[in-house]
């Protein structure tokens, strides 16, 4: 027996542990409509498919490219976006007619924005697809007043509203990835609207292998565009389409060849980017990217790219890994050698040739035709692109991360930490700080319901918010909200860079507001020396001294009782103790939740409490006193059971402000009647009790400030407050006196019928013994659906946690002994 439930606590610890070592568990979750985050929303009826978002200079005004319109947002109100101007830009009648004759479904006929970048000061250039006949125009960024002539759109956006495409413009002129014709065959990477010849790709070397754009980069201090992309890895025939992620460069200041590669590029070259840990299948499809510039006064070669990689193999389905490059890393690969292609087989070999000319480099369009002939078979990077370190930044194996923002932030030690905002196919934003230790998530937001084909993401720096474009509207994201930690070990364990514990305005404040002593460990998130506040763990623990009451609940024997007990995160380790008492597993089931259940019985009755562990800080989440119901009692209602209908003052996460109270109600009631040896707790004063919330921050932290300068450094307030309620504590030392000797009768109790049942067994009449549950007992812990039943019949307990199944079980009261010894 012992040695089973040693077992099986084993597995129970390993199974908690496991998970949390290969998965990446977001530490709390908002979901759409928590009051923790504030999401401010723009939608419209005559607004939908928002695939570009566009920011001004100022970050005050967010241009949005839709289906049939370009929209001008201002977004410098904190609450609200507001609608400054739309442009309708749909196809006529005509043309959606032209559109479907050609065999395409009308859904897919309007007009999909998928360009949308400012040229100068008061020009937007923005092309759609357009009924699948794409077109481009410029749009007066104050008025958003179309030019009269749309400018032609092929080699500049897709046909097809499903194909993606990238396009950047630097120096007034546009750089573009995407097919460019009807069929979606035609991959380009182009330039145009400049004074100079527009350039694009030789397309008779297949310098593009059905690729799939996904963004582009341009690098001021090379005078580079970077393209990134998947395509068909042709180097590696052996494997069926093997899909490979690549990044390709050109220079700014090519013009194509004089007689060789004329209006073509003489400085594209594409390298393989390999996102892959050593002994593992690479993560080969990419997803998004993003680049992080340098810390200042850094290098630009320490730019940095994060990616979001899948992989091609189910063996990897629905997980994602986050990849980081290093601009130095793809500056080597390009000045190194390059593949050879047999110009007769289109194979490619890794033979020796001597160069004669670099491919990749810059200023080579007035170079001699043999070098240009050489460039232009030698356009794949011989190396591939490693991820800084060889490694993967993070691995998520049970999100389908699609889009992702990146920024460095610098947080109170003033290390720069790099925060990732990624988002889910189902509409969670991930914040996520990498760590030496590996990837935080510190949240995760709910930005929208259902999930959504084409999104875009665009961060905010300056205004630390990002907007997520959905297919309904735009949603507005602060990157962080500090004041939703609440107590110093809160703001410490969420370890966001973002926020730091302000000892002197006791709150958990922004971290850029050059402040500079503010509380923070994000590599180690240890509370203990930055909160001056001791885990419970430290403690000495309860002694018979220092019990405070606890919630008082009143039971009758043989009900089931419930006891809950809120979760303070995601990664919080929630235990049930007894002073002086092991839980054992024959009498207490812990629930998947949480809470702990159990039978009441003589040996059950007593005190509970909660403890709640997180990165090794303990704290005191709640405690229960569990006492058999009275005829004195039942005239006093307890509050736990009285309907509650005022809001709830306060509540309870750390154990202290619920202590705090409960010493406070003490002091309260100075008359306590005689003979009542329990300290019966006025019904305004129970409402601080714990409730399940789930994973529902909402409820318990809006509650939760009002008497937080007494708690918020998480100090309990047992030692500090103890001895002004010296007479209420040695009545409570006299009480677990007394519970202790009565356990220690049930203990030998116990034993003694033990021995008995062993020597004796007694088939036809079955000894009771309160220690042992019988099968129905067993089933009726387990079955967590006569407990929510319970949970349902009971309405007067409403959010009361200390939950009381008031049924009591059928068939229970003749045999189950009331009055045991
Ligand atoms: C931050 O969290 C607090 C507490 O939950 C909430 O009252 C406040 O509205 C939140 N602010 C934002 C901007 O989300
Ligand atoms: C436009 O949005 C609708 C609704 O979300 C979606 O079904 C459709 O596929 C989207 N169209 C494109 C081209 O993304
Ligand atoms: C911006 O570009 C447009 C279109 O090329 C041009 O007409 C306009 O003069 C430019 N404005 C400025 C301020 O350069
Ligand atoms: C992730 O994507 C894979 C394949 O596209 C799919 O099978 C899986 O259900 C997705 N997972 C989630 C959590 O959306
Ligand atoms: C190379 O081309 C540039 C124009 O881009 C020209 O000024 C220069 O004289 C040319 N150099 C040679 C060696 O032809
Ligand atoms: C979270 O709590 C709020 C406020 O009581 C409630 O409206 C909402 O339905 C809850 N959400 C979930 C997912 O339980
Ligand atoms: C907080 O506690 C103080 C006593 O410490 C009390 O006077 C005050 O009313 C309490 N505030 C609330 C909102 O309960």
């Amino acid at each position: 027996m012992e040695n089973h439930s040693l077992l099986s606590f084993i597995v129970a610890l390993l199974g908690f542990l496991s998970p949390s070592l290969t998965k990446l568990t977001p530490r709390i979750s908002f979901h759409l409509g928590s009051s923790g985050r504030h999401l401010t929303h723009f939608s419209s009826h005559d607004v939908s498919n928002t695939t570009m978002l566009l920011l001004s200079q100022d970050g005050d005004m967010l241009y949005v490219g839709a289906r049939d319109a370009v929209l001008a947002l201002d977004v410098s109100h904190k609450d609200a976006i507001i609608l400054r101007s739309k442009l309708d830009w749909s196809p006529s009648d005509k043309d959606l007619e032209q559109c479907s004759m050609k065999g395409k479904r009308m859904a897919d006929c309007p007009n999909f924005i998928r360009v949308l970048h400012f040229l100068n000061n008061s020009y937007i250039y923005a092309c759609g697809t357009f009924a699948f006949s794409p077109r481009c125009t410029y749009i007066n960024s104050e008025t958003l007043e179309m030019s009269i002539k749309p400018d032609e759109g092929r080699g500049r956006c897709p046909y097809d509203p499903y194909q993606r495409n990238t396009a950047i413009i630097v120096d007034g002129e546009l750089y573009t990835g995407t097919v460019a014709d009807y069929r979606g065959n035609r991959p380009v990477i182009s330039r145009h609207l400049g004074r100079r010849v527009d350039l694009k790709l030789d397309d008779t070397l297949g310098w593009l292998e059905d690729p799939t754009f996904i963004s582009s980069s341009f690098i001021a201090e090379q005078e580079k565009i970077y393209f990134f992309f998947s395509e068909v890895g042709k180097e590696y025939d052996f494997i069926d389409k093997f899909i490979v992620s690549r990044v390709s460069q050109v220079c700014m200041s090519d013009i194509g060849g004089q007689r060789t590669l004329q209006r073509r590029w003489t400085t594209f070259a594409k390298a393989q980017l390999l996102c892959q840990a050593d002994n593992e299948l690479p993560y080969n499809v990419i997803q998004d990217i993003d680049s992080l510039p340098p810390a200042e006064g850094a290098p630009a070669d320490d730019t940095l790219f994060y990616g979001i990689f899948t992989s091609q193999w189910s063996v990897n389905s629905g997980r994602s890994a986050v990849c980081s490059f290093r601009l130095s890393d793809i500056k080597t690969v390009f000045s190194g050698n390059y593949k050879v292609l047999n110009r007769d087989t289109l194979q490619w070999s890794t033979r020796v040739q001597e160069k004669v000319a670099n491919p990749g480099e810059c200023g080579l369009h007035n170079a001699s035709d043999n070098a240009l002939r050489f460039v232009k078979e030698n356009f794949l990077a011989d190396e591939s692109v490693r991820s800084v370190g060889k490694s993967l930044s993070m691995v998520s194996t049970e999100h389908n991360y699609t889009h992702l923002t990146v920024q460095r932030v610098q947080a109170a030690n003033n290390r720069g930490y790099t925060v990732l905002f990624l988002l889910t196919e189902s509409g969670y934003l991930h914040k996520t700080v990498l760590l030496q230790s590996g990837a935080h998530i510190i949240e995760e937001i709910q930005v929208f319901e259902r999930p959504q084909p084409i999104k875009s993401l665009k961060l905010s720096i300056p205004k630390s918010v990002i907007y997520v474009g959905t297919s309904e509207g735009v949603v507005r994201v602060p990157t962080a909200n500090c004041s939703f930690y609440w107590t110093c070990a809160q703001c410490v364990l969420a370890r966001d860079p973002f926020c730091g514990w302000d000892p002197v305005h006791r709150a958990c404040v922004e971290a850029s507001d050059t402040q500079t002593n503010l509380g923070q460990d994000i590599d180690g998130g240890h509370v203990e020396g930055i909160c001056n506040s001791v885990s419970v763990i430290h403690r000495a623990r309860f002694g018979p001294n220092k019990l405070p009451a606890g919630e008082l609940v009143s039971v009758s024997l043989n009900e089931v009782v419930r006891l809950q007990c809120p979760a303070v995160s995601r990664l919080s380790l929630q235990l049930w103790e007894r002073p002086n008492s092991r839980l054992s597993s024959d009498l207490y089931l812990n629930l998947e939740d949480g809470s702990l259940s159990f039978v009441a019985t003589p040996a059950t009755l007593g005190h509970y409490l909660c403890l709640s562990t997180e990165n090794g800080y303990q704290q005191i989440m709640a405690i229960y006193h569990v006492k058999q119901r009275n005829n004195a009692m039942a005239q006093t209602p307890i509050s736990y059971i009285q309907p509650q209908t005022q809001p709830i003052p306060t509540t309870q996460i750390a154990a202290s402000p619920g202590l705090h109270t409960y010493v406070r109600t003490f002091s309260k009631r100075p008359g306590a009647r005689q003979g009542e040896t329990e300290p019966t707790l006025s019904s305004r004063d129970t409402q601080v009790t714990t409730r399940q919330m789930g994973r529902n921050m909402t409820l318990w932290t809006e509650k939760s400030r009002q008497n937080e300068t007494d708690f918020q450094n998480g100090e309990s307030l047992l030692l500090a407050r103890g001895p002004c309620y010296l007479k209420e504590l040695v009545v409570v030392s006299i009480l677990l006196g007394l519970c202790f000797s009565f356990l220690m009768t049930t203990c030998l109790y116990i034993i003694k019928q033990r021995c008995r049942s062993r020597t004796a067994p007694q088939p036809g009449t079955p000894t009771r013994d309160p220690d042992r549950r019988t099968p129905v007992e067993q089933e009726a812990l387990r079955g967590s659906q006569f407990l929510s039943n319970c949970n349902g019949q009971a309405p007067h307990s409403g959010q009361a946690s200390g939950l009381v199944c008031n049924r009591i079980l059928a068939g229970y009261k003749g045999h189950l002994p009331n009055t045991p010894i």
